[in-house]
């Protein structure tokens, strides 16, 4: 390839340590970078190990042409060429790799774009047009043959291995365009068969349910038409080849999009085995109007591309997450142990009783406190309040100051539950607002858990939930927001005919305004109050996605806290997301949702898979209870950086019955944690003893076991000998748990 000029490359900065300890990641991929060949009309953006390659074919349009490992420098691919007609049932649009496809010219399979012109005409001619590189972002310019449509693709690709597209889509004539369906992007798998995919499904309170399938001729959708992200389906995927690919090996090309509201991934197999994955909004019931001049950005989709398989995959998100989206990026502060008392006194909140819970919490090691649900208005269970944003003077005679102070003098920070998006009915706000709730003027609406959802899209609104928040945030020493949403839309109704500023289809823009004002509220709130930490909560892990995680800190993965449960939902989540934004719960047994009765310490150590929290009743824990949880979590601290910013590896999957064990390290290599698991002991088995992995196979470890009985070995042992032969745990019997920490003797220099 014939170099026109050349972006800046920015090296990846952890990238010495991390070949240092015999990682597949070489110095020369870790970086970022855009080629941009103006002769040939191509474009190569670097990511980490991933180079992505498009050019522009003999039809003007753009064509992927290559995703995948890194290419060397001067590698130069065979120019964009438009595939034939394989007969008058598949012209060339269905089989050539188009980058974002508007419907026309032909196109039979998903396209990214379709829009109605005011002419009629309903299908786009996209012709390339400029392109421009920016502050490390490539945008290239798209113009239909003849309609005033202009479409700007956007590519952002980022050191961790990750590369980010968007679009933006213009109208650049007089009269009023309408969208029908947008995209952020098409992702273009190599030409072939014999892929597999991974997706994330579920329900609530059994989220991040992992599947795995062979991508077969056709399309496969995951969605959510919920106008949040949904617990029923995630939008994340990996992909790999049936014969090759695993945990440890093989190719990898992932994804996920940014978008906290109505969305839809495609991922579809021509019968010309052209695996095409496209996502962005969700078309079902959307329409968007652009006046002259107007434009409409769609959400990032990020994706990548390892050849190192699964974990590799999971991990170079994790760390993406962290260096390049989470609030605090590049470097988030850790996640503080929190303790909720949710689970323990429900809507039963009141002075005195927070006071005694967080008196027992600073002595467990609790760093946060946070009072849940039922503080505010006449809220005594899910039927009223949601709206009245003012303290209850029955549960808290004092307002909020008395206890705050208390968590204070204790040495912890602040945290208190909202859900600024809902109303119950019977609140003072619907009394006075019955117009702000989304719905049909004349028509049934469905109410779930007796609250309807504010339209966070009308101006009026957005005003009320960004000032009361920032009242609440301003008037009190509060370090955390808990921000719920406990229901789905339902009939998204925004009247703005009788209001006489806009048409039906005008409406419909709820699905886009209501999201993007989210965002802002969020973005403001943070501006405002740079210290504040928030957690995005939709009953568990309805509303988890990168587009809520740029405003975040850490999300709730699910209401389901059952230990056993939990090992399953975690290993789903933490394929696609960090384990640092996952917040996991010790609650008391037996479960609520399935009566499981574990010991404590493998509550403990199932909730240290990620940000560590405390949800029991402690004023029913006994001495020792204390006294375990205080052990317990200070072995958390001491690991709690490898686990939340270092390297995860999976060595075995996790499920409610078989032994499970994960292992965490630390980016710099100093230090690893093991945990293992045991919910059953099937046939008297032993305990497996697993390959670890990731480790120095040139270094010593010393092993630190939490639990001395619970481990047989030497004290010091070799990397090679850990990564061959793994460690004996001697877990035992039913609900065994325990861990180990390795210390990295004479770290690398
Ligand atoms: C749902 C959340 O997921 C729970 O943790 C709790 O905050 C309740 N809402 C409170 O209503």
């Amino acid at each position: 390839m014939t170099r026109n000029s050349r972006q800046s490359s920015s090296c990846f900065h952890v990238v010495l340590a991390l070949c240092g300890i015999g990682l597949p990641i070489c110095p020369s991929a870790a970086q970022n970078s855009i080629t941009v060949d103006k002769t040939r009309l191509e474009w190569r953006l670097d990511a980490g190990e991933m180079s992505y390659v498009f050019g522009v074919n003999e039809h003007s349009a753009l064509q992927s042409l290559y995703w995948g490992t890194r290419l060397s420098a001067d590698a130069e691919l065979p120019k964009a060429h438009i595939a034939p007609d394989r007969a008058s049932f598949d012209l060339s649009a269905t089989n050539t790799p188009l980058e974002y496809a508007g419907w026309g010219e032909g196109l039979p399979v998903e396209p990214a774009l379709k829009v109605d012109s005011p002419d009629g005409n309903r299908t786009l001619i996209l012709n390339y047009s400029s392109s421009t590189v920016k502050d490390g972002v490539l945008e290239v310019v798209l113009k239909d043959a003849t309609e005033p449509v202009a479409v700007h693709l956007f590519y952002q690709p980022f050191a961790q291995g990750v590369l980010a597209r968007w679009s933006r889509i213009e109208n650049t004539g007089q009269q009023p365009l309408r969208i029908e369906q947008a995209a952020s992007a098409t992702w273009n798998l190599p030409r072939g068969s014999g892929y597999a995919w991974s997706w994330l499904t579920g329900q609530w309170g059994a989220e991040w349910q992992l599947h795995t399938a062979p991508i077969v001729s056709g399309a496969q959708v995951i969605e959510s038409r919920r106008g949040s992200t949904s617990h029923q389906a995630n939008p994340w995927f990996a992909v790999g080849r049936q014969q090759e690919t695993t945990e440890t090996a093989g190719p990898v090309w992932f994804g996920e999009l940014g978008w906290s509201g109505s969305w839809r991934m495609t991922v579809e197999d021509s019968a010309l085995e052209q695996v095409r994955i496209t996502a962005g909004y969700n078309p079902f019931d959307f329409s968007y109007t652009l006046k002259a001049g107007e434009s409409l950005e769609t959400p990032r989709f990020y994706a990548g591309f390892t050849s190192h398989g699964e974990g590799e995959a999971s991990r170079i998100l994790h760390r993406f997450q962290r260096e390049a989206i989470l609030p605090g990026r590049p470097d988030p502060r850790p996640r503080p142990i929190i303790y909720n008392s949710w689970e323990a006194t429900g809507f039963d909140v009141t002075e005195q009783g927070q006071i005694a819970l967080a008196d027992k919490a600073a002595k467990l090691g609790v760093e946060r406190f946070v009072i849940d649900d039922g503080w505010f208005g006449q809220r005594k269970s899910d039927n009223a309040g949601l709206g009245d944003w003012y303290v209850n003077t029955t549960k808290f005679p004092h307002g909020l100051k008395p206890v705050i102070d208390h968590v204070r003098s204790l040495g912890m920070d602040f945290g208190i539950w909202v859900e600024p998006e809902m109303v119950n009915p019977d609140s003072d706000l619907y009394r006075k607002h019955p117009d702000w709730v989304l719905n049909f003027p004349n028509r049934q609406r469905t109410e779930a858990r007796q609250q309807l959802v504010l339209n966070l899209a009308r101006e009026d609104v957005r005003a009320f939930v960004f000032d009361f928040l920032d009242k609440l945030v301003s008037e009190n020493d509060i370090a955390f927001l808990k921000w719920d949403y406990n229901r789905n839309w339902t009939e998204p109704g925004w009247d703005l005919q009788s209001a006489g500023s806009g048409t039906a289809n005008d409406a419909k823009e709820v699905y886009v305004r209501y999201v993007q004002n989210l965002y802002s509220i969020l973005a403001e709130l943070r501006r405002k109050h740079p210290k504040l930490e928030i957690e995005s909560c939709s009953g568990g892990g309805g509303r988890v996605d990168l587009g809520i995680l740029r405003y975040t800190d850490e999300v709730w993965p699910s209401d389901n806290t059952s230990a056993l449960d939990r090992l399953v939902l975690q290993n789903g989540f933490t394929h696609a997301y960090t384990p640092e934004a996952m917040v996991a719960w010790v609650t008391d047994v037996p479960d609520y949702l399935n009566t499981s009765t574990v010991p404590l310490k493998f509550r403990f150590l199932v909730a240290m898979q990620g940000a560590l929290g405390i949800g029991g009743n402690l004023s029913k824990w006994t001495p020792e209870m204390l006294e375990e949880g205080a052990r317990l979590t200070s072995f958390y601290k001491t690991v709690r950086s490898t686990i939340q910013t270092g390297r995860l590896y999976w060595l075995t999957g996790a499920d409610q019955g078989s032994p499970s064990q994960v292992e965490y390290v630390a980016q710099d290599g100093s230090q690893a944690v093991l945990f293992g698991y045991q919910p059953l002991q099937h046939y008297g088995l032993e305990y497996p003893q697993v390959a670890l992995q990731g480790l120095d196979p040139n270094a010593q470890y010393r092993v630190r076991p939490l639990d001395a009985a619970k481990y047989m070995g030497d004290p010091v042992v070799s990397g090679s000998v850990l990564m061959g032969l793994g460690l004996r745990l001697d877990l035992r019997g039913v609900s065994d748990s325990s861990a180990v920490l390795l210390e990295r003797i004479d770290p690398p220099k």
